[in-house]
């Protein structure tokens, strides 16, 4: 395949996805940057991870079509979608680790799997991964003896082991204290700033996204409300947007407020 600069990382068509004739995603479109960091907000079920898992190819679109580096994931078989992912990362919502395995051997899966850096190089970027979010000397530890915060600072190691250029975060903060959550924010723009990662952060922590992302949508309904840099959407003329980023209980995103 030939990329140029120009080549947009993620790309959504006219993203659509209905389960149980809910219409969860409504004709999304959204081209990101090569680089870009893009924050995803909106109330709980509003599709922000089923968003994300039709980015990485785990569910398909009803309508519509995902690119990733130029190519159309939509259609591939499970053997050319592993390919493509190989590029990418996902950080799950609830970290997703696997309980009977160590640290060590839950980063290093990514690595087993597609048969990367063997023997003791293998042990080195462990140990490399673990001291990026800030767990150095963790390996021996299962999941059951961390905290929620570790845990999900460990799914970000092992989401980063294959050194993907996409990077997506399903509120990868959440619950984490506020020094934490900053060490994740600088992870991810020094990612950015050192390989030319692209990410898109799933979150509600409006100050952190505003630290980090270039770009934030609002998901409401199964559309972006909005799509712009956070200080833009902070003086939206769109009373519900501004609801969200304030986080009122009253206005337009709420029914009760419709009035
Ligand atoms: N496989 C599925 N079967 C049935 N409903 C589903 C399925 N996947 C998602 N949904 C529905 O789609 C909607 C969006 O779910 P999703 O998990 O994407 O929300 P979310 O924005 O990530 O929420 P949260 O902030 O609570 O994590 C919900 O109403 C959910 O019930
Ligand atoms: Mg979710």
């Amino acid at each position: 395949m030939t990329m140029n600069a120009a080549t947009s990382p993620i790309r959504l068509e006219r993203l659509s996805y209905v389960v149980d004739s809910v219409r969860v995603l409504d004709d999304i479109d959204l081209r990101v940057q090569p680089g870009e960091i893009v924050g995803v907000m909106g109330r709980s079920g509003t599709g922000k991870t089923t968003l994300l898992r039709l980015i990485m190819g785990l569910i398909a679109p009803t309508a519509g079509r995902v690119y990733i580096n130029g190519t159309d994931i939509t259609g591939l078989d499970e053997p050319e979608l592993d390919e493509v992912r190989i590029d990418m990362g996902m950080v799950f919502q609830g970290a997703a680790l696997f309980d009977s395995m160590t640290v060590a051997e839950n980063i290093a899966l990514p690595l087993v799997e597609h048969r990367r850096r063997a023997g003791g190089d293998r042990a080195r970027w462990v140990a490399e991964l673990l001291e990026m979010v800030a767990m150095s000397g963790s390996e021996d530890r299962l999941p059951a003896q961390l905290s929620g915060g570790m845990r999900k600072r460990v799914g970000i190691a092992r989401a980063l082991a294959l050194e993907p250029h996409i990077m997506l975060y399903d509120e990868p903060t959440a619950g984490l204290d506020p020094i934490s959550a900053a060490a994740i924010d600088n992870l991810i723009q020094h990612l950015r700033e050192r390989v030319g990662v692209t990410s898109i952060i799933v979150s509600h922590a409006v100050r952190s996204l505003r630290r980090v992302c270039d770009r934030a949508a609002v998901l409401h309904e199964g559309r972006f409300l909005a799509l712009a840099p956070i200080v833009e959407l902070e003086t939206s003329s769109d009373a519900a947007v501004r609801q969200f980023l304030s986080g009122a209980s009253e206005g337009p995103m709420t029914e009760r407020g419709q009035q």
